[in-house]
């Protein structure tokens, strides 16, 4: 079973007259896919569909096997994790250390193993001195770390980067290569959005996806 199966999607937004149409496409685990294309083509729209931010109007998302329309955002967000174009956006509990806490704290979940898991995390992401900071008072790479991070925190096995190494300069860049190869290692699956030279380059063995004018070509 793949982790995201799409099948013969349709969608366009309530307003604006922007159409998506995707033909059968699967993400499988423990694997990197490149998903690229022009500005305005439908690369984050594709990627809302996977995640089930956004619902098909017609055609079928499997998330871990379940349709998405089944699932709550919260479930999802257990199995896949979105990194959204503007990491910031997703950012709002105060404090770094609240952002990584404060899910399984709302959900009664035991604090101790968070609290290890959150350390962990945070020392592994660079963070580990950043706890008390205000999620205001980061920088970008630091955003985008962070953001991740929670994610992890959430559990998520597959997770989805939207334009992952826009505004990084060359040393983010790195680490967040080393991001993702650790993420693979581990076995977890991986699309990333971009159209980044030197990304495309360095995954140069992933299959890639391209959407031209909201059309998928697989
Ligand atoms: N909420 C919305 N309502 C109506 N139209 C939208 C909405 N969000 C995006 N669109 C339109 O859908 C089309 C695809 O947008 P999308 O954000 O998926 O493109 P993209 O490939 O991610 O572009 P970029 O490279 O600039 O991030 C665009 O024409 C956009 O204007
Ligand atoms: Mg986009």
């Amino acid at each position: 079973m793949p982790a995201i199966s799409l099948s013969n999607l349709v969608f366009c937004y309530a307003k604006g007259d922007f159409v998506l149409s995707c033909p059968s496409l699967d993400f499988p685990h423990g694997e990197l896919r490149l998903i690229m294309g022009a500005n305005g083509s439908g690369k984050t729209t594709l990627s809302k569909l996977m995640c089930g931010i956004l619902k098909p109007l017609q055609g079928d998302v499997r998330i871990f096997g379940k349709p998405s329309s089944a699932l709550s955002l919260g479930q999802i967000g257990s199995d896949v994790g979105y990194l959204f174009q503007n990491p910031a956006r997703q950012l709002f509990a105060g404090t770094v250390w609240r952002e990584m806490v404060f899910v399984d704290e709302l959900l009664g979940r035991d604090l101790e193993a968070s609290a290890q898991r959150a350390q962990d995390l945070l020392e592994r992401f660079g963070l580990g001195a950043l706890k008390e900071r205000s999620i205001y008072n980061l920088s970008g790479g630091e955003k985008q770390r962070l953001a991740l991070c929670t994610l992890l925190m959430g559990g998520a096995q597959f997770l989805i980067l939207d334009e992952p190494t826009v505004g990084l300069d060359r040393q983010n860049r790195e680490i967040l290569y080393t991001i993702i190869d650790d993420l693979l290692e581990e076995g977890r699956g991986l699309a990333v959005i971009t159209h980044e030279k030197e990304l495309i380059s360095r995954y140069s063995n992933a299959r890639k996806i391209k959407v031209e004018r909201g059309q998928v070509l697989v």
